[in-house]
């Protein structure tokens, strides 16, 4: 029978209960829906999903990403020229929403003149009732609003706002549902973020992600197995396992297992040349992972130790649960066991209550530990998280201060550090074209820095030997060895 000559009891009845079912129905039914509205258009329909914030959300985006394809949309990349933008957004600091409500200023003029025009926002923002509320009153050109905990449910969502013609907004509180086996993007060929878990159980007193993410969930270990097996038989030769703490994974699968035995499975799969992850808290970092991460051949020579603060009287009031001298031990037995690896990590400057001593604990940890790079922030208040309550908020021209300090100790540092690699032969993986000069490739040391050498474009996706011969600072200019 015709879908648009049921009855909508009839149309009720045939909508699959269980996922991933339910969401293959809907694409199709979406793909009907943009049928129509490419006749209307007299033209292709394109889509542009702008990405804020982690590489969660950049995973999460391409999941969208593969929804719209099979629904039939074509990709767009200049967001202003698009049909149907989606913004999948991200809270952790002040700045981020910001920027979000600048631009969607800008994409309600252009509404005005595109009568094909849709606007979907997604992502940590929306997580927010007051953000949600604010979008009702003042954005009311937005078609769709979601959030994180049911991503998985885009297709449904959008086909009844294609359906409705209404402003949709669906946001879930909490979820222990995951959803596998949905259609999914790639941006690279040869590489892919893969989500071992999500959510965040960790509380640091500062931070917004295990308010708008959720309660920590481990994906079934066989789940990640199967997505990177195809992966690989797809083309990808490295992963980056995702996780807000990956070193707590698989704590609450009903047979839990360690990261450590989750990384020496995935070290068996044929075809993978190589595994990254991020993020490790350093509470959790064990000795059994150093071990793995010794004896690894496929493991990268890089670890993302985010360290916040190197005062203990700071990472008290954080909620950190570990010492300056916890956390530099840590990369003790670290550097003991993989000697060439590179360490980075998250500095916060300015937390409630931070005095010039803490700060001085700070750049001590800085200068101990070596940093190959560092993202620094300013702390940000985050309404509704304990650190927002705290008395003794640092001045903005004290904070500024001292994070201009940080930053040139970190640059100082970072440069030193990746100048030791001067000379050396390295396994490169290649990526791109060099974006200003399309006689150079770029490609990626398993320590994560970046080299630029004379190719061509069959490179990519390779991964070639390359020698170090002149460092620019913070990445090197090269030439590939054939051996
Ligand atoms: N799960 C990761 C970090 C996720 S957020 C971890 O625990 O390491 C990424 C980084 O943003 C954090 O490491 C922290 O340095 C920074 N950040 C989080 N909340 C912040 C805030 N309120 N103000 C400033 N920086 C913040
Ligand atoms: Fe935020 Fe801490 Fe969780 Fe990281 S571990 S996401 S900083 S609460
Ligand atoms: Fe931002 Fe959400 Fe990631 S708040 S940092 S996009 S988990």
């Amino acid at each position: 029978m015709e879908n648009s000559r049921m009855s909508l009891a009839e149309r009720e009845l045939e909508i699959p209960v269980s996922e991933p079912e339910r969401q293959y129905y809907f694409i199709e039914r979406a793909r009907k829906d943009l049928e129509k509205m490419k006749e209307a258009a007299g033209r292709q329909l394109t889509f542009c999903v702008t990405t804020f914030g982690c590489q969660m959300n950049a995973r999460d985006s391409e999941k969208l990403v593969g929804i719209l394809e099979q629904i039939g949309y074509i990709e767009e990349t200049d967001e202003e020229k698009a049909d149907f933008v989606i913004y999948n957004t991200c809270t952790v600091r002040e700045n981020a929403n910001q920027r979000v409500y600048g631009r969607l200023g800008q994409l309600g003029h252009i509404k005005k003149k595109n009568p094909h025009m849709m606007i979907a926002l997604c992502g940590c923002m929306m997580q927010e009732p007051e953000v949600v509320e604010k979008l009702k009153k003042s954005y009311r050109f937005i078609d769709l609003i979601f959030g994180t905990h049911n991503i998985y449910k885009f297709a449904e969502l959008l086909a009844t706002r294609m359906e409705s013609g209404r402003m949709v907004i669906d946001i879930w509180k909490d979820t222990d549902k995951i959803v596998e086996d949905l259609p999914s993007e790639r941006k690279y060929p040869f590489k892919s973020g893969v989500n071992i878990m999500f959510g965040c159980n960790n509380f640091c007193s500062y931070c917004i992600v295990p308010y708008v993410r959720g309660r920590e969930r481990s994906r079934d270990p066989k789940a990640i197995i199967r997505e990177i097996e195809r992966l690989v038989a797809d083309g990808v030769v490295e992963v980056m396992l995702l996780g807000q703490n990956v070193n707590s994974y698989g704590k609450t699968l009903e047979e839990p297992m360690t990261f450590a035995q989750l990384l020496k499975e995935i070290e068996k799969i044929d075809g993978l040349e190589r595994i990254r992850f991020m993020t490790s808290h350093p509470k959790d970092l064990s000795d059994e992972l150093i071990e793995v991460m010794g004896q690894s051949k496929k493991i990268c020579r890089h670890l993302h130790l985010p360290v916040q603060s190197g005062s203990t009287r700071i990472l008290e009031k954080m909620n950190r649960r570990y010492t300056k001298e916890h956390y530099l031990e840590l990369v003790r037995k670290i550097r003991a066991a993989v000697p060439d690896i590179s360490l980075t990590t998250d500095i916060i400057v300015g937390f409630p209550g931070e005095t010039e001593e803490d700060f001085q604990e700070t750049l001590d940890v800085v200068r101990q530990v070596r940093y190959d790079s560092a993202f620094t922030f300013i702390y940000s208040k985050r309404t509704g998280t304990p650190a927002a309550a705290m008395e003794d908020q640092v001045p903005a021209d004290v904070v500024k201060d001292r994070f201009d300090r940080l930053l040139a100790e970190v640059q100082r540092i970072a440069g030193e550090m990746c100048a030791v690699h001067q000379g050396s032969v390295q396994t490169v993986l290649v990526e791109s074209v060099n974006e200003h000069d399309p006689k150079l490739m770029t490609g990626r040391l398993s320590n994560n820095l970046l080299v630029h050498f004379p190719g061509d474009e069959s490179l990519i996706g390779k991964l070639v030997e390359v020698s170090l011969d002149e460092c620019r600072g913070f990445y090197y200019i090269g030439r590939q060895i054939c051996i």
